[in-house]
C-alpha cells in the first residue's frame, strides 16, 4: 500500500477537566467534528503538510515538527511518510483539535505499516500530545481515539457511559485561543500554594462527576445542567474561566439551557451549555436555535452538536 487515510473525533468534557491530571474522573464524548489525515510513501524525509505549512519531522524544530517526529519514533519504522492533515476544530479551542489531529495522522501512518498497530497508534498520539501538553491526561486522545460518551481516569482510562437520550449541546467559542499547557501549569502553581483549595475542588468535582454519569444514564438532564453549572463555579474557583466564557454561559443559560460550562482548559477556548431534549425523536432544537442567537447577537459563534 502506498497511501492510507486516518481520521479521529473532536470531544467535549462534560464535566471534570483539571481534576482528571490529579487522578479524579471526568466524563467526555466525542463530536462530529474532528480530523482527517492522509500519509503517502515518499523519498526523502518524512514531511507533514498541516494548516498550508510543510514541516519536516525534526525533533529540535518547532512543536508540530517535534511533535510529528515523536509520533513517527513511537509507530512502527515504514519509511518515509509524507502527511497532510486537516481539522475542522478550532486550535487552542478545547475541543481536543491536537489530539484528534495526532490520532488522525496516527491512524493514517500506521495502516502503512504491514501488520495492525492499533496499540501504538495510543502510543503515537499520546507522544504527540505529550510535545504541546506536558502533562496530559490522556483524556483527549482516548476521545479522539474511540469517540462515544465515556467516563475517565488516569488510573483506569475509559469505561462506556450509554446515555438513555440523546444529549443536546451547543459548544460556544471564546473567540480566544488559549494553550492547555499553560492552563495545567497554572492550576498546578495555585494547587502548591493552596493545598486545602486542591483537595476541596478536587473532591468536590468527583462528587459531580459521579452523579453526572447516573444522570445521563438515568436519563435526568435537568440533574445533568445544574451539575455543569455547579462544575463551573468551581472551575472558576480555580481561576480557569474568564468574562468571556462566564458571559457565553450567562447568556446561554437566559436562553434556556439547562446549564453551562468550560468544556477543556479554559483561558478562553470554548463552553458547552446542554439544550432540553425537543423530544419525539426531532433531528432540530429549538432551544438550541435560541442559545446560538443570543450568543450571535453578542458576537460570539456557536454550533449545536450531539452525544
Ligand atoms: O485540551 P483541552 O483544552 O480540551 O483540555 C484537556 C483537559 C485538561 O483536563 C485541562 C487537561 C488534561 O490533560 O486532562
Amino acid at each position: 500500500m502506498t497511501e492510507a487515510l486516518g481520521e479521529a473525533s473532536g470531544k467535549v468534557i462534560l464535566l471534570g477537566e483539571h481534576a482528571v491530571v490529579y487522578g479524579a474522573p471526568a466524563l467526555a464524548a466525542g463530536i462530529e467534528r474532528g480530523a482527517r489525515a492522509r500519509a503517502t510513501r515518499c523519498s526523502g524525509a518524512s514531511a507533514l503538510r498541516l494548516g498550508g505549512r510543510e514541516l519536516r519531522a525534526a525533533p529540535a524544530e518547532e512543536d508540530v515538527a517535534r511533535a510529528f517526529a515523536a509520533l513517527l519514533g513511537a509507530l512502527p519504522d515504514v519509511g518515509p511518510v509524507r502527511v497532510e492533515a486537516e481539522s475542522d476544530l478550532p486550535p487552542g479551542g478545547g475541543l481536543g483539535s491536537s489530539a484528534a489531529l495526532g490520532v488522525a495522522i496516527a491512524r493514517s501512518v500506521a495502516a502503512l505499516a504491514p501488520a495492525p498497530a492499533a496499540a501504538a497508534v495510543t502510543d503515537a498520539a499520546a507522544a504527540w500530545e505529550r510535545v504541546f501538553h506536558g502533562n496530559p491526561s490522556g483524556i483527549d486522545t482516548t476521545a479522539a481515539a474511540r469517540g462515544g460518551c465515556f467516563r475517565f481516569t488516569r488510573a483506569h482510562g475509559a469505561t462506556s457511559i450509554a446515555p438513555r437520550d440523546d444529549l443536546w449541546l451547543c459548544v460556544g467559542s471564546t473567540g480566544v485561543s488559549s494553550s492547555t499547557r499553560i492552563m495545567v501549569e497554572l492550576v498546578a502553581r495555585l494547587f502548591e500554594r493552596k493545598p486545602t483549595l486542591a483537595a476541596t475542588s478536587i473532591a468536590g468535582i468527583t462528587a459531580l462527576v459521579e452523579n453526572a454519569a447516573l444522570a445521563i444514564e438515568a436519563g435526568d438532564v435537568v440533574g445533568l445542567g445544574r451539575l455543569m453549572d455547579l462544575n463551573q463555579m468551581l472551575l472558576a474557583g480555580m481561576f480557569v474561566s474568564t468574562e468571556a466564557i462566564e458571559a457565553l454561559c450567562k447568556l446561554a443559560r437566559e436562553a434556556g439551557a439547562l446549564g453551562a460550562k468550560i468544556t477543556g482548559a479554559g483561558g478562553g477556548g470554548s463552553v458547552i451549555a446542554l439544550l432540553p431534549p425537543p423530544g419525539g425523536g426531532a433531528t432540530s432544537n429549538v432551544a438550541a436555535d435560541r442559545v446560538l442567537a443570543a450568543w450571535r447577537d453578542a458576537g460570539y459563534s456557536g454550533f449545536v452538536t450531539r452525544v
